[in-house]
């Protein structure tokens, strides 16, 4: 009696997060490039009020026809609408891994920093938790920020603070009293409010404006004052230099 055909199960893909940088495709690493130009399937994160992910805008040059690109929209106002939407990307993203297909899940700038691989990731490892995944991490733009604005974000002893600046400023007056830099992120939403704290702390003068860094629409404002609603730009931050040492601790 012939033997039932031994059925080889395809071994499982990798899911590959990858920082694709702030939006010069320079900025791209080596490591990155030949794991995007590598990889069957490429998944990027798309916000629902965009017409197209900028991550894969800045990579667009590399990618294959014959490369699957799976899109994960999101809503950018609706939290709980954004968890349903990163539960169904990771299927989507565990399905072809478990083909054997390796996934590319690219972000802008590095893929732990406020990015939305850190959603997908964890929704992976729980529903395909064999996959292994690897992450590449990209340029910042909080990196790339400093370096056109020709600001250094820390030196010997200091000490640097990140916030996303859309989820509350109130904090902003003791962050500033106890680090030296602050970046925040995400800002643009609440520039005016931003704007007025600084001003209330005397930080005015203390504070630098990027937007779209390292793209051919970077502005670098270096009076914060001077900001129109034509500069304002969802990928835009602001660098802030604190007073720890002139605050009571
Ligand atoms: C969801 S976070 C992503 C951060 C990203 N993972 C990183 O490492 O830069 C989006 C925020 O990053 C900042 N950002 C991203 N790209 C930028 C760019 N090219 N220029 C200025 N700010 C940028 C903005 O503050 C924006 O609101």
């Amino acid at each position: 009696m012939p033997e039932d055909p031994i059925e080889i199960s395809p071994a499982i893909g990798c899911l590959y997060g990858i920082g694709v940088g702030p939006g010069d495709p320079e900025l791209l690493t080596l490591k990155a490039l030949k794991a995007i130009q590598r990889v069957p399937v490429i998944c990027v994160p798309q916000a629902a009020n965009r017409r197209d992910s900028y991550a894969l805008s800045i990579v667009k040059d590399y990618v294959k026809p014959e490369q699957e690109i799976l899109r994960a929209p999101f809503p950018t106002d609706d939290a709980e609408g954004a968890a349903q939407a990163w539960s169904e990307a990771s299927e989507l993203v565990a399905e072809r891994l478990r083909k054997g297909q390796d996934v590319a899940f690219l972000t802008e700038g590095d893929p732990m920093l406020f990015s939305t691989f850190s959603y997908v990731m964890a929704g992976v490892k729980e529903i395909c938790p064999e996959a292994p995944v690897e992450i590449i991490p990209g340029v910042s733009s909080v990196m790339a920020a400093a370096a056109s604005a020709g600001v250094p974000l820390a030196t010997h002893g200091q000490r640097l603070a990140i916030l996303p600046a859309a989820y509350g400023l109130d904090d902003l007056s003791e962050v500033t009293s106890k680090f030296d830099t602050v970046v925040l992120m995400k800002v643009s939403p609440n520039i005016v409010k931003t704007l007025a704290e600084l001003e209330g702390l005397g930080l005015t003068g203390q504070s630098t404006y990027v937007r779209r860094v390292s793209t051919d629409r970077e502005k670098v404002i270096r009076d914060v004052t001077e900001i129109k609603d034509e500069d304002l730009d969802y990928f835009s931050l602001l660098i802030v230099k604190g007073n720890p040492r002139k605050r009571p601790q």
